[in-house]
């Protein structure tokens, strides 16, 4: 029986573990190799690339076990040189989301980022980490992306080393960050993996069931900067703690909708930060996937690609439609270096920046 149990146990991890190859994707202009690592579970199939630390594909099943490519990508480097815009599965950094204006202060300093949306930061700056070639070495089940933002890079003070971790076991994707500065600086990872659980090129992802865990979240500007008021979503469209179509409610009279061109917005993680708890989940009523997020950050960026216009084409040769994918960045708040009130980003020499994300993957009726 003791036998039966172990050998039980030790083909279940076998199942859930992932292999991992990596190979050249391409050359980037200065003649650096971007690297390519395919991790592939038994049922989830996941493609990265060193430049930005990127998720460029993940094949699941649908509810027929038919297989497709669930996130906005490109088979080649030439097009993510090109078009920087949409952050397409990296991680943005050393700052993820906006800060107004580039500015804030630190320890009494004022600090002026680089600006690159409407006046403000997004992202990190005008070249931020999705625009570095990180980097990279397998790990057990996954890869490790690494990266040295020097001290100034973009305005920011202090040398960040960073480091991202994906692994890939069973349905699940696990994504953990890491970070270290010699100066105080401020930090915020997240990964801007755009889904459509229909597979990439399908023209729109308005049918999608969405849930929040969040009884709050926090409204912006006409630029997509927090006020700093942390509102609840109760009897608004921002309302999904239970489940929603994206559809339904995106396009109401309302002015935080107006300003994003739909949902473009922080919302508050319900539970301590800290603990990885869940943030989002989305059904596709068509495929019957199901994508589950959880995180242990305290915000997660619903995006519902209203910037996308069918200018690019993706690796199914097919256009991205506005709204043809959303995006569950899992972060702090944005611009939190301005408001008191938000938890800190802040991050001092001799500490650890350290949070996890995951991405579980299964299916519906
Ligand atoms: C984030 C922002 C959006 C947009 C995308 C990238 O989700 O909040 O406003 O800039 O990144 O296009």
């Amino acid at each position: 029986m003791k036998l039966l149990h172990v050998m039980l146990l030790c083909m279940t991890s076998v199942v859930a573990q992932a292999t991992v190859t990596h190979k050249p994707f391409g050359k980037l202009p200065d003649g650096s190799t971007v690297e390519l690592y395919t991790l592939k579970s038994a049922s989830v199939e996941m493609q990265l690339i060193s430049f930005g630390a990127r998720v460029i594909a993940i094949d699941t099943k649908d509810r027929n076990g038919k297989m497709a490519d669930i996130v906005l990508g490109y088979g080649s480097i030439d097009p993510y040189l090109n078009n920087t815009n949409s952050y397409f599965g990296t991680v943005p950094g050393r700052y993820a989301n906006r800060i107004g204006k580039g500015k804030f202060k630190l320890e009494g300093k004022s600090y002026q980022i680089t600006v690159n949306n409407n006046g403000n930061m997004l992202h990190g700056g005008t070249v931020g980490f999705d625009q570095k070639n990180w980097t990279s070495k397998e790990i057990p089940n996954g890869v490790e992306f690494s990266l040295v933002s020097p001290d100034g890079d973009q305005g920011f003070p202090g040398t960040l080393t960073a480091h991202v971790r994906y692994t890939l076991t069973g349905d699940t994707v696990r994504i953990e960050y890491s970070a270290t500065t010699d100066k105080p600086t401020v930090v915020n990872l997240t990964n801007h993996s755009y889904f459509n659980l229909s597979g990439e090129g399908n023209p729109s992802i308005l049918g999608n069931e969405v849930t929040l865990h969040a009884d709050k979240y926090t409204p912006v500007d006409s630029t997509l900067i927090p006020t700093g008021e942390i509102a609840s979503v109760h009897g608004t469209p921002f309302d999904f703690t239970k489940p929603m179509t994206i559809g339904s409610r995106i396009d109401a009279k309302n002015q935080q909708l107006e300003f994003g061109g739909g949902y473009d917005h922080n919302f508050v993680v319900d539970g301590a930060a800290g603990h990885l708890r869940p943030a989002a989940k989305v059904y596709d009523p068509a495929s019957g996937r199901v994508l589950l997020v959880e995180t242990d950050q305290p915000g997660v960026q619903f995006y519902s690609g209203n910037f996308l216009n069918g200018g690019v084409t993706g690796v199914g040769g097919k256009p991205y439609q506005k709204r043809s994918a959303l995006c569950l960045e899992t972060q702090h708040f944005p611009d939190s270096p301005n408001h008191a009130n938000f938890p800190s980003t802040e991050l001092k020499p001799g500490q650890t920046y350290h949070t996890v994300t995951t991405w579980t993957f299964s299916t519906a009726k």
